[in-house]
């Protein structure tokens, strides 16, 4: 039959409507999935504000205890925090303060909630890490850019003697320099410095090989110096070195850094996430192969603190599922979300007076969209801390999947329907997915993370229940529905977890 250009057309959407079931094939294979970190998604604090996301001390901040416990009581760890970011870097111990004082640059459009310029760390400022849940790790970051070794150490010295005194949360790593590739040109020049300074701070603080606190290096902005270069140094092999367990590197899939946003279909776009994080690869399997941990230890949708209208909806929560997924395929252990006050991208804003798009006042500390991937991810990783994830192979350009083993079963499946579904369309597609060769006995129970809108800010719900509330706690009872594999619906701009029992 020879095919006219409208018969084509006509034969596409026919099998579009006829026969509109995904077909996924659930493999029996389960001995390839990776290990998934209870603490995948994780947190980095831009360290100027600390106070503002944990209180002082004796009053610690109560929204920010409570959002956080609600993700505790889905993975059973508490979330890990770095806290760092640019102002890490400009930051300085000076015990004449108690929490903070710092200088901050003027307001700008692009950022409302600029990083300070300087920041003198008082004394009981670290000490605040003990107002977070019982079992918290911390990565607390120190200052290389000034190349000052006093600097240095007596950051690292405070730190030290601070987690000495808190028994219930830990220092897991120390982390010396943000983003150094923006201050050093080559692999040779970051390490030979960075060596003298970590051989400095780890002799005054006696840190000891193969025990916490170990050191996080790299921490990089770009892939100008890649892991493999950075290896290639001698860098974690020489003196203090062998102290480092983790290497981080920094992405945001986008920038507001120039003021210009971008569309919410494209942040979810299924083959933008694969390719933003495919690049990393090899990095991760050197990093890997010199017996180290690879983190993503600061990310986020856009740079220069998010774009209002962008990172501030459900699109960016819908694409934070598979960016985390997806990064955890490929064996980034943790992607620590940077979050500030005022950001445009942040879980939540963590104090009042603070708006969603980092302008709008609110009376009330709040979620953001955001906040959803840290229970939608934490749900689906579960509390056994033994779950392993694979991909499921979905040959749909808008439809991702993930399942979740534990003891090589298949538990939980995510399914993602990254179509775009905003305020203003008539319509709101959906798409029907056909789970192929599950247990014929299967039972599924599936939980919706339901948004108004890939574009709405607000009224989104996990499960039926709310999270917008003034307390942090949910409203409402948890909906569940009975689906079955042949049969799963799932609307444009929405996220679906499948329990299999
Ligand atoms: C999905 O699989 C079923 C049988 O398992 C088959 O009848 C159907 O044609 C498949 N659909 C597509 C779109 O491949
Ligand atoms: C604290 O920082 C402010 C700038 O924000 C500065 O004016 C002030 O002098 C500092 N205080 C002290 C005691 O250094
Ligand atoms: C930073 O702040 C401290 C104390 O607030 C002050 O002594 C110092 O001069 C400031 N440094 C710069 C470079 O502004
Ligand atoms: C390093 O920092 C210390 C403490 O702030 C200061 O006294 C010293 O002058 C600095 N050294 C250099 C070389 O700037
Ligand atoms: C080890 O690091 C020091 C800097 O601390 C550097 O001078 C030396 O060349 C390094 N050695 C090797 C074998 O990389
Ligand atoms: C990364 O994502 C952005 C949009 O979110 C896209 O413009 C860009 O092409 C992606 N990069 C790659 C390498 O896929
Ligand atoms: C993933 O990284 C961990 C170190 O964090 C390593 O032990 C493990 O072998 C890696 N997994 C794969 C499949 O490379
Ligand atoms: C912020 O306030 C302005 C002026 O009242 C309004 O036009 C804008 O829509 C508000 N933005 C958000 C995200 O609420
Ligand atoms: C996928 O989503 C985009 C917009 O997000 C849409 O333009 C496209 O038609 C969708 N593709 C399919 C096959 O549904
Ligand atoms: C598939 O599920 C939807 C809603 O979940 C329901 O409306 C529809 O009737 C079901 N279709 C079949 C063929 O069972």
């Amino acid at each position: 039959m020879k095919l006219t250009k409208f018969s084509i057309l006509a034969a596409i959407s026919l099998a579009i409507t006829k026969c509109g079931a995904v077909n996924v094939t659930i493999s029996d294979d389960t001995s390839n999935g990776i290990k998934i970190d209870p603490a995948l998604v994780s947190f980095s604090i831009e360290l100027d504000r600390w106070p503002d996301w944990v209180g002082s001390l004796g009053r610690p901040n109560k929204y920010t205890q409570t959002v956080l416990k609600n993700v505790q009581d889905r993975t059973g760890f508490p979330s890990a925090f770095r806290v760092g970011g640019n102002s890490e870097d400009n930051a300085v111990y000076d015990p004449r303060f108690q929490y903070v004082n710092a200088t901050f640059p003027p307001k700008t459009d692009i950022k409302p909630w600029p990083e300070a310029s300087n920041i003198s760390i008082g004394r009981d400022f670290y000490r605040l890490s003990g107002n977070l849940l019982a079992g918290t790790e911390f990565t607390w970051g120190v200052n290389l850019k000034y190349r000052n070794v006093t600097i240095a150490v007596e950051e690292a010295k405070a730190i030290m003697a601070t987690f000495k005194t808190l028994h219930h949360v830990s220092l897991s790593m120390i982390e010396i320099g943000n983003e150094p590739d923006f201050y050093y040109t080559s692999a040779q020049a970051y390490a030979d410095d960075w060596l003298e300074m970590a051989n400095a701070v780890s002799e005054a603080v006696h840190l000891v090989k193969g025990k916490k606190p170990t050191l996080q290096g790299a921490a990089f902005a770009g892939t100008s110096i890649t892991m493999r270069n950075l290896l290639s140094t001698g860098y974690a092999t020489n003196g203090s070195g062998e102290l480092l367990s983790t290497l981080s590197q920094h992405r945001y899939q986008g920038s507001f850094c120039q003021g210009s946003g971008g569309l919410i279909a494209d942040l979810m776009n299924k083959n933008h996430i694969r390719g933003n994080l495919s690049n990393y690869k090899p990095d991760i399997v050197a990093t890997n192969n010199a017996g180290l941990t690879y983190v993503m230890g600061e990310t986020n949708s856009y740079a220069c603190h998010g774009a209002p209208g962008l990172s501030n909806t459900a699109g960016a929560a819908i694409w934070g599922v598979d960016y985390v997924l997806q990064a955890a395929k490929i064996n980034m252990t943790r992607c620590y979300f940077h979050n500030g006050i005022g950001y445009k991208y942040n879980f939540f804003q963590p104090i009042a007076g603070v708006g969603d798009d980092g302008v709008n006042k609110s009376s009330v500390p709040h979620i953001m969209p955001l906040y959803h991937v840290l229970l939608i991810v934490g749900e689906a990783i579960g509390n056994s801390g033994k779950s392993t994830l694979q991909e499921l192979s979905i040959d749909e350009t808008n439809v991702s999947g993930y399942g979740i083993y534990e003891h090589g079963k298949l538990e939980r499946i995510v399914l993602i329907n990254s179509n775009l579904y905003l305020n203003t369309d008539s319509q709101r597609p959906v798409v029907t997915v056909s789970l192929q060769n599950l247990p014929t006995k299967a039972r599924i129970q599936a939980k919706r993370f339901t948004t108004p809108s890939a574009d709405a800010t607000h009224g989104l719900t996990w499960g039926g229940q709310s999270f917008e509330t003034s307390s942090g706690l949910p409203s409402g009872r948890v909906v569940t529905e009975t689906v079955s594999a042949s049969n799963i619906t799932i609307s444009a701009s929405e996220v679906i977890l499948l329990s299999i029992h």
